[in-house]
Formats: C-alpha cells, structure tokens, sequence
C-alpha cells in the first residue's frame, strides 16, 4: 500500500521510496534489506582499480558536520566520490556559525548554492529532522547522527558487518554493551535489530546507563555483565559519552571497566565464534581490552569499510527517491 501524503513519514516518497535518511525508526524490513543488498553491491565497486561509478554525477553533496567526526564524516566523503558528486565539507567551528548564524540560514546559504544533498551531524536531537522539514522539497538530508537520537547510517553499517560475517538476523542473540543511556548508535542498532528479525537482542549497562522504559525496544535488560554476554553471536561495545554525561552516573572509569569492560576472559562467555563490534572512537582501557580490540574476532576496522558502502547506498537511493518523487509532483502538475 502506497502511504498517503499526509500518513507518509517524511523520509519516505509517495511511492514508499527513500526521499531523506534520518532515522530508521518506521521503516520497513523490506526497504532496510535493499539498503543491505545495495551496499553489498558497492562493495566491489571499493576493491576495484578505478573506484568510481556515475550514479550521482552532477550532483552535489553537502557534508555539514556541527560535532566532530572521524570516521562518519570521511566516509561520507569517500562514498559521494565514488558516486561522482561533487562534494563540500562545511567545517562548522571556522564557518560563520560560530558568528551567530543560525542553523537554517547556514543551510538556506548552501541551498542557495544548488546543493542536492547534506549529510548533517548536530548535537542535538531532531536537528535532522528539522532541516528536512525547512529545505525546498527537491533536497535530501542525510542524518550523520544527532544529539542523543539517531545514527541510522552506523545502524546500518553495523547490521551489514553482522549480516556478512553472522548471516541471518533470525538465529542470533546481539549484546549491545555500555553507555545506553547516551547512545543515538544502540538507539539505532536495537531498531535495526528488531526491524530484521534478530530474536535475542540484549542491553548490558549500569542501571544509571539505561534508558528508562529500553524494554520497549524489544531487548532484554542485564545489569551484570557476565550473565549477558553467556553464549551470544554478537558484541556491540559503546563508548562512554562522556560529554553527553551530567556527572555522577558513574563512581570512575576504573570501575566501569572492572565491572563491564570486554576482557579477553569475558569474551569466553559468548560463543567461540562471536563477533566482536564497536562504532568507534574505542577507549582502550575503559570499555574494551586492547587485545580484545585487536584481536582475531574484532571486526571494528571491517565496520569502518563497510562503512562506505551503506553511504553509498542510503545516498543513490535517496537521489533516485527524490528524483522519482519530483517526476510524480510534474506529472500531478501536468494533469491539474
Ligand atoms: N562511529 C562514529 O560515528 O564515529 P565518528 O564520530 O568518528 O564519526
């Protein structure tokens, strides 16, 4: 059934198609599985010699990053290359944001320059949202994760590496480790998880890091680290966010690692053939043992390169959304 325009959500065109990525919240298994195929696709495109391909040639691409990045920011970049765009990074902290520019009249500025896209990361929750509400209908936002909300693409990202390395979502138990409360990546994650089918999806954290009412996502809830890790397919560490923390969630970084840091010891817990995950930046010490993150089942640098590929994918899909949804407006202008 084709939503309609007013029950449509607004990354969606009339025809059920991507239009903008912002959230995976509400979006069908169906499309969350051709984003996975897709990107399986652009894979190749990446062990290729000439790493390129037209589908986005003469287009342009804004990436608009408002909180630091490493590995978001030039993915984006590499996957809008491969795709022929042309692309501009805004580097906010010496844009004339920091001149009291509002968020809007910054993105009205580069609309004004004929972007098709922006790939935007903001500290704070909705902002993607937000901008896809306020640009002229023919731009596609791209959300690179905002405030404590969202981080679809890592989502993504992360069920991809799953998928290749475990196979079907439907026999696997999936352990999303650490600072739950902050995370826009297991907000994602447990999304993405549940949209596929995975049955066993659990959150391991202090009470002080969970969310209030996480059962709603569908996942089981452990305080005790041990006790959940014991024979899953899948270890998702997170980071501590320290700068989205209030201050006293937690006694120190000594004792959360003593308490929830993977150790090679812990890891034995899990089946012998478990993955081990992490969206990075990884603190060594605090969430996850060096020799853990380095070791034979991590396979955090794969996430990175795989990485490429689901930008790659969520941005032709969202191009060819959009392209449909303004071909469906001329021809419903036609026969008015
Ligand atoms: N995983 C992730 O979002 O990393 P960056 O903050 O480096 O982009």
């Amino acid at each position: 059934m084709t939503p309609t325009a007013s029950k449509r959500p607004l990354q969606l065109n009339d025809q059920g198609q991507l239009r903008h990525f912002l959230s995976i919240d509400g979006l069908p298994r169906e499309l969350l599985t051709e984003i996975l195929d897709t990107a399986d696709s652009f894979l190749e495109v990446g062990a290729r010699a000439v790493k390129k391909v037209p589908l986005l040639r003469g287009k342009t691409v804004c990436n608009v990053f408002f909180e630091n990045s490493t590995r978001t920011r030039t993915t984006f970049e590499l996957a809008a290359q491969r795709l022929s765009a042309d692309v501009i990074t805004l580097n906010v902290s010496t844009s004339s944001a920091s001149k009291g520019e509002s968020l809007l009249d910054t993105l009205r500025n580069l609309e004004a320059m004929a972007a098709d896209m922006f790939v935007v990361r903001h500290g704070d929750s909705g902002a993607a949202h937000f901008i896809a509400e306020h640009v002229c209908p023919d731009v596609a936002i791209i959300n690179g994760g905002d405030g404590r909300h969202a981080h679809p693409t890592q989502g993504m990202l992360d069920m991809l590496t799953i998928r290749r390395h475990k196979g079907d979502f439907s026999q696997l138990s999936v352990a999303i480790v650490g600072d739950i409360l902050h995370s826009r990546v297991a907000r994602s994650n447990m999304l993405a998880l549940k949209a596929l089918g995975c049955p066993d999806i659990r959150v391991i954290a202090p009470k002080t890091l969970l969310p209030v009412c996480v059962e709603q996502y569908g996942v089981r809830v452990f305080t005790d680290l041990a006790e959940g890790l014991r024979d899953v397919d899948v270890v998702i560490m997170l980071r501590l966010q320290k700068e989205r923390m209030a201050g006293g969630l937690l006694p120190s970084e000594g004792e959360f690692y003593r308490l929830y840091g993977l150790t090679q010891q812990r890891l034995l817990l899990a089946k012998p053939d478990a993955i081990v995950m992490h969206p990075g930046p990884i603190n060594r010490g605090v969430e996850i043992e060096s020799a853990v993150a380095d070791g034979v089942q991590s396979v955090i640098l794969n996430q990175v390169t795989y990485g490429i590929a689901i930008r790659m994918a969520v941005m032709s899909m969202a191009m060819s959304g959009q392209n449909t949804q303004r071909q469906l407006n001329l021809e419903a202008g036609e026969q008015n």
